[in-house]
């Protein structure tokens, strides 16, 4: 079968996107208009119901289509609700967006002395969360044949720098038993690793003078910092036929800053 660039069309598919509803420029805002743009109907989650709402309208505008959703991905009743919403908008699902999760709100505490309900928070959003929304979510794939899921993890994880990074590097390992369960049933499970991001809580996280895009700098082979538009290419291989033999894997969009040994 030739290669055409269609594969990257996502024509007649349906996308959850989580945390896409974040205030501002967010990476979710961005994966939400890249996936409708490219033809997908859009779930657009994330436990600002107000944010979804908004990324929704603004996708609608494009002459894209969107729904806005509140979700708390940390409660998997919230995440059937979602899962249904999903199906009354669009009748099912194919493509399950990860992207959702604690980073700039956490306290940097150090392993050893963190705060067990603190560890408890980050582990139930950051990784159970993902867990939540693949077990509503692939049900509804399995009746549409395959699907994708992507999930958004972090350099941060290699190696985990951080507790948010022991987070992530567990969202890795989701990422790799997911893939080695549902290949078979032709779902697809990737991991997506940006570096340095321009969303508002990058920029928070990190502002220019900060230790960390020192550290960078000393480090990373081209431009320390992307825009969350520049994650969206990557996303839309994993997320279309372009990507369908490709599973497993972490892609790192971070302009050399891991790289492989
Ligand atoms: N910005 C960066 O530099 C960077 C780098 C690597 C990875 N990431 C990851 O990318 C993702 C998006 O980051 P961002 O920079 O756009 O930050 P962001 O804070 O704008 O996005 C996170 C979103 O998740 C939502 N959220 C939080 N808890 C939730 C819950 N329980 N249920 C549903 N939604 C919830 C928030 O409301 C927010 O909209 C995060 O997973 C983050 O860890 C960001």
């Amino acid at each position: 079968m030739a290669f055409t660039h269609e594969q990257f069309r996502l024509d007649g598919k349906v996308a959850v996107v989580t945390g896409a509803g974040g205030r501002g420029n967010s990476i979710g805002r961005a994966y939400a208009l890249g996936l409708a743009a490219a033809g997908a109907s859009v779930v657009v989650a994330d436990i600002n119901a107000d944010g979804a709402a908004a990324v929704a309208d603004e996708i609608n505008g494009g002459g894209w289509r969107a729904i806005g959703v509140r979700v708390d991905i940390a409660d998997p009743v919230s995440v059937r609700e979602m899962a249904t919403a999903a199906l009354a908008a669009y009748g099912g699902v194919d493509i399950l967006v990860n992207n959702a999760g604690l980073m700039a709100e956490l306290k940097s505490e150090r392993a050893v002395d963190i705060a067990l309900d603190d560890w408890n928070r980050v582990m139930t959003v950051n990784v159970t969360g993902a867990l939540n929304c693949a077990q509503a979510i692939v049900p509804l794939m399995r009746v549409r044949g395959g699907g994708k899921i992507v999930n958004q993890v972090s350099g941060g994880a290699f190696p985990a720098i951080s507790v948010y990074g022991i987070s992530k590097l567990a969202l890795v390992g989701l990422t790799t038993t997911l893939a080695r369960q549902l290949g078979r049933e032709n779902i697809n499970v990737n991991a997506i690793a940006p570096g340095n991001t321009t969303s508002d809580a990058g920029r928070q996280l990190t502002p220019d003078d900060s230790p960390f895009i020192k550290f960078l700098e000393a480090s990373v082979a081209m431009r320390v910092r992307g825009a969350p538009e520049e994650l969206v290419g990557a996303l839309l291989l994993l997320c279309s036929d372009a990507g369908a033999w490709i599973t497993g894997q972490v892609i790192h969009v971070d302009g050399g800053w891991v790289l492989r040994p």
